[in-house]
């Protein structure tokens, strides 16, 4: 009271009359609701409301005729035994404020009928697989009455002006929570949503407050997008996933990345942490040589995107070596990983995997003989897995069980074959194969036989230095370290055509002999009719020319050859042969001359030996070079001589 004296003094009589008349006349408290929270409860709450700014206020409750006074607070717990609950009463509250009094208006309840519930507090959402519907759960307050109904009221966010939408639903409990479904909404939008909850088991039961408004993200629908970046740091790869942020209804209130990988959840060699989390929209982590699979999602307050996978493949190797010696037989440390993969092919995919750790010895019973094993071992190296050794492992080796598959012959010649196989799988290795046995065997005569180590990674061979017309068995078989598995046989035979090649090339000799003598036959009656009466105006002029300035020698050899053998009636090939050759080296240096004039048909052939013709080239070539002609008579000679040669042979060869 004496701050507001000296204020008055100091502000003037307007300010006094309006303190005096706040202190006089005081608002109305409203009536007061007595309720338990549920049915068992045996504690009564009563609340009550007062506008005012005052703090100095005191409340009396009435329920009835008992009091209980001088309350401080705008709610009163009261035990139940203190209570009259089975029939109605009567209930007010008086509000002192400084020296006035206002009493609130009075109801009238029976309070073993009225429950009020809690607000729903601690409300998860989450989008429904169908329908569009939002799904609203909130604790269940242990063994409180159900059933219970709800209002739901939702607006989209960021729409301010549209009103709230009310929605009354029966709530079911499912595993401790209570659930309501709200449907038909969108699932790419926000919402903002409040509950309010009852019971509808009792008589008089009451709106619990609202739940604060909670903020519904939009629905993660699409799985994150990644892309990978890999390095190779000293068998640590180092995986960097990056992807693109969510859409932003989606992430209105954040979002979550969870990442988790095969590996860590192993603990193979690793014991790190199986999943985890980030807000940005990139993560690095490492990993091992051998394959592992990356799982990305996104996690909002709604729910989960789908579940992003990268497959990273084992880290390829182009030659791996058989394993020299291998951890599986000793103690294996902590932090130390071995992985076997059964590999059945080149394809280093990661099948049937044996995991051997520190914890899981037991394992290495599982490890089966004649199979092939893709050896990985692993160290764990500041918290990084390393791969310390790649190779291929048998723990028994053996022979293989069958032949190569499609085994083929093709484009026999008459000393060679091509062979073509399939490459024998893993599995039917059983063991290291070292190469194949490539073996030939002559049929005619068994001791024939060779062999031939052939490269495992061939699929085909050039099979040379055969027999012409010969059979063949040809067998293959795959070897290993401890020895040959079974062989695909195949029988050839190789073809006559070096033979037919003789015989060819000598039947074509024999034909251009015969040729050549018919021709030569003919041509000799035809000079006989033709050229004897021609040549006597016409070659004294030409001959003395020819043989004073160029010739003598050697027409004097040529003669003495052709009459030595034009004598006799004998008629030999060889005989033939020469005489035909000269004419036709004669021939050909007309030709050599007339082809300067454009004409090379057999007429023109014919012309050329026509002294006339034969005179007017003459004219021309005496006037040019005197050596053109020596160069022709010089390579006539030469052809002479080059036919004598073969004339010997000939003479040699029948
Ligand atoms: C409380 O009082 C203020 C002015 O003192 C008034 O504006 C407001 O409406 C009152 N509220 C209620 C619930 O009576
Ligand atoms: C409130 O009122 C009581 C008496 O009713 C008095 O003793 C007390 O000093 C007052 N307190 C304030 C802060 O005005
Ligand atoms: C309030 O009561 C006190 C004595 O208890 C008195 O001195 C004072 O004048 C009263 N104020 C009003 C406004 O009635
Ligand atoms: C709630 O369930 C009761 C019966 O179980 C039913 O009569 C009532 O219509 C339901 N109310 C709503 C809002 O679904
Ligand atoms: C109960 O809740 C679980 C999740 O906690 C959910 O998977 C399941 O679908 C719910 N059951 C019903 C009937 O809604
Ligand atoms: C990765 O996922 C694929 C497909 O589900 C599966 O075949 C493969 O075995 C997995 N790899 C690892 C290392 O778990
Ligand atoms: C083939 O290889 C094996 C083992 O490498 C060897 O013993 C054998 O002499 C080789 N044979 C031939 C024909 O090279």
């Amino acid at each position: 009271m004496e701050t507001y004296r000296h204020s008055s003094l100091l502000h003037g009589c307007v300010m006094f009359v309006f303190l005096a008349t706040i202190s006089k006349a005081c608002e109305r408290p409203s009536s007061p609701q007595c309720f338990r929270r549920n049915e068992e409860e045996t504690v009564y709450t009563c609340e009550w409301s007062l506008n005012t700014t005052e703090e100095n206020v005191t409340f009396d409750l009435h329920i009835n005729k008992t009091l209980f006074p001088n309350i401080r607070n705008t709610s009163h717990k009261i035990r139940a035994e203190l209570l009259i609950r089975s029939r109605s009463v009567d209930i007010w509250v008086v509000a002192h404020i400084g020296n006035s009094s206002c009493m609130s208006p009075r109801r009238s309840v029976t309070l073993k009928h009225i429950v009020k519930y809690e607000a729903p507090r601690n409300i998860l959402v989450s989008w429904g697989k169908n329908k569009n519907n939002l799904i609203l759960r909130w604790p269940w307050p242990a063994a409180e009455s159900y059933p219970a109904v709800a209002e739901v009221c939702l607006r989209r966010d960021g729409h301010p002006s549209e009103s709230w939408e009310t929605r009354l639903t029966n709530v079911t409990i499912n595993e401790s929570m209570y659930q309501i479904n709200a449907m038909n909404l969108m699932k790419d939008s926000v919402y903002q949503v409040k509950i309010r909850q009852r019971s509808n088991k009792c008589i008089e039961p009451l709106w619990s407050d609202w739940s604060s408004v909670v903020i519904v993200p939009a629905e993660l629908e699409e799985k994150p997008e990644i892309t990978t970046k890999i390095r190779r740091i000293n068998g640590i790869r180092e995986v960097t996933l990056t992807w693109r942020h969510m859409p932003s209804a989606a992430a209105v209130k954040g979002v979550t990345y969870n990442l988790s990988d095969t590996q860590s959840s192993h603990g193979c060699p690793c014991m790190n942490k199986k999943t985890k989390n980030t807000e940005g929209n990139n993560y690095t982590m490492y990993v091992s040589y051998s394959a592992v699979n990356i799982s990305v999602f996104a996690k909002n307050d709604a729910g989960e995107s789908p579940k992003a996978i990268v497959q990273v493949p084992a880290e390829p190797a182009e030659d791996l070596k058989i394993c020299d010696n291998t951890s599986l037989k000793k103690k294996i440390t902590r932090g130390t990983c071995l992985e076997l993969y059964e590999a059945e092919n080149a394809a280093l995919s990661p099948k049937n995997v044996i995991t051997l750790t520190a914890r899981n010895k037991g394992h290495q019973t599982q490890v089966k003989d004649y199979i092939r094993y893709l050896y990985f071992e692993h160290t764990c190296d500041h918290r990084k897995p390393r791969t310390v050794k790649r190779c291929f492992f048998y723990q028994k080796e053996g022979v293989p069980i069958r032949e190569p598959q499609d085994f083929l012959a093709y484009g026999e010649t008459d000393t060679s074959v091509d062979l073509s196989w399939k490459a024998i799988s893993y599995t039917d290795q059983r063991g290291f194969q070292t190469h194949y046995n490539l073996c030939r065997v002559k049929i005619t005569s068994r001791d024939d036989k060779e062999c031939f180590n052939i490269s495992t990674s061939k699929v085909k061979y050039h099979l040379d230095k055969l027999t012409p017309s010969s059979e063949y068995i040809i067998s293959l078989a795959a070897v290993t370290r401890v020895g040959e598995g079974p062989q695909a046989t195949l029988t050839i035979n190789t073809k006559t055509e070096k033979s037919f090649n003789v015989s060819l090339s000598f039947g074509l000799v024999v034909g251009f002999f015969l040729l050549s003598t018919m021709c030569t036959f003919i041509w000799r009656r035809i000079k006989d009719k033709i050229f004897p009466p021609v040549p006597k105006p016409v070659i004294p002029e030409f001959n003395p020319c020819r043989q004073e300035t160029q010739v003598p020698e050697r027409k004097e050899t040529v003669d003495d050859l052709t009459l030595h053998h034009l004598d006799p009636g004998e008629k030999s090939n060889s005989e033939m042969a020469e005489v035909t050759t000269f004419t036709e080296h004669w021939n050909d240096g007309s030709n050599e001359e007339m082809q300067s004039e454009g004409s090379d048909s057999e007429g023109s052939i014919n012309e050329s030996l026509n002294p006339g013709s034969t005179r007017q080239a003459l004219r021309s070539s005496r006037e040019r070079e005197v050596t053109e002609i020596e160069q022709v008579d010089t390579e006539l000679a030469m052809l002479i001589y080059k036919n004598g040669l073969v004339f010997d042979m000939k003479a040699e060869s029948p």
